[in-house]
């Protein structure tokens, strides 16, 4: 099997071609319900048609997934009450993060609150599972050494603005998701060749990241434009994901020890800004305005490193 593969196809049936146990991640982001238009498919099922529908292909999604596998499951607002019954109550998943994911900017309503954020429930199939929090630590506000200057924990709300279309890597695809939103769960979740499954994989995210993050990945689509639109992004040179945490670049006040300050600096490029070479020039910036850290001329002296009890952990 390829490493990064799209099928043309319905996500139950599809699904239910796999060999159970077999996955150790899936990414979903299903229709929401909301009555989007996706081409050849309508997002408007009856409520009860809905519920049936998410059962179905979580029940699939379950089997597939191996025992110490984890799901994460995109819903707006309207649904996800129905959506965390289900993964719990029905299918008797386990239950880790409730995820906010806040785009910022969207529609505005003139009565009531305009909606800012999606959900994403985290769940997996048994207590023992892999969570890899070195991959998708942030950098520290300040330093201070008891801090974990490796970085600290991201947190359950996510901020990542849509892809607008401005953006580059902007496809046709009405609910694109920004990459850097997946990369977390990706690089949290999973390990180089491990198995990842989008079962709604529109404009390709899913399979976008994996390729740069060397998973073994499978998309299935039911349009198949998307599907070829999706094989079209694949093959695009990589320039950096197209979105990402500001706090990946975010330099901690108080580095006021230099030879402290040279190996953070150092590290930093190398802990949280591996992907996203296109984030780099920023950082310079700043660290040239907040310590007038300049990167071509500073040199790290010693290879014992004052962190490398935090590398050794990566
Ligand atoms: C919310 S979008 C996914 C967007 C994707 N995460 C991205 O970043 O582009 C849902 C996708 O599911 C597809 N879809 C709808 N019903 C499907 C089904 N039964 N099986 C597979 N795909 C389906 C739609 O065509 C749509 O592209």
């Amino acid at each position: 099997m390829p490493k990064i593969n799209i099928i043309c196809g319905d996500a139950i049936e599809e699904l239910g071609k796999l060999d159970s146990n077999s996955v150790d991640l899936i990414i979903a982001d299903p229709p929401y319900n909301l009555g989007k238009d996706y081409g050849n498919n309508h997002d408007l099922k009856n409520f009860d048609e809905y519920l049936e529908f998410t059962t179905l292909w979580l029940s699939q999604a379950k089997r597939v997934l191996k025992k110490d596998g984890t799901i994460y499951v995109f819903m707006g607002v309207r649904f996800i009450s129905y959506l965390y019954a289900i993964l719990e109550r029905e299918l008797k998943l386990s239950f880790n993060s409730w995820i906010c994911w806040h785009y910022t900017q969207g529609l505005g309503k003139t009565k009531g609150f305009s909606p800012r954020h999606d959900d994403i429930l985290m769940f997996t199939k048994s207590k023992k599972f892999n969570f890899y929090l070195d991959n998708i630590r942030i950098p520290q506000k300040y330093y201070r050494s008891r801090n974990n200057m490796r970085g600290a924990n991201p947190g359950d709300v996510w901020l990542f603005s849509h892809v607008h279309y401005c953006n580059e890597n902007r496809q046709k695809h009405p609910t694109q998701k920004p990459e850097g939103l997946i990369e977390r769960m990706v690089l949290a979740s999973s390990c180089e060749n491990d198995f990842v499954v989008d079962p709604f994989s529109g404009s390709g995210t899913t399979l976008r990241v994996c390729q740069q993050l060397k998973r073994i990945c499978l998309g299935i689509e039911l349009n198949p434009e998307y599907v070829e639109n999706t094989n079209k992004r694949l093959a695009q040179k990589f320039t950096g994901f197209d979105s990402i945490d500001e706090r990946m670049s975010r330099i901690p006040y108080d580095l006021n020890d230099e030879k402290t300050r040279n190996e953070y600096l150092r590290n930093h490029e190398k802990w949280f800004l591996n992907n996203h070479p296109n984030a780099l020039e920023k950082f310079y910036k700043e660290a040239k305005v907040k310590y007038d850290y300049d990167y071509n001329d500073t040199k790290v002296e010693t290879e014992m490193s004052l962190f490398s009890f935090m590398n050794e952990k990566i």
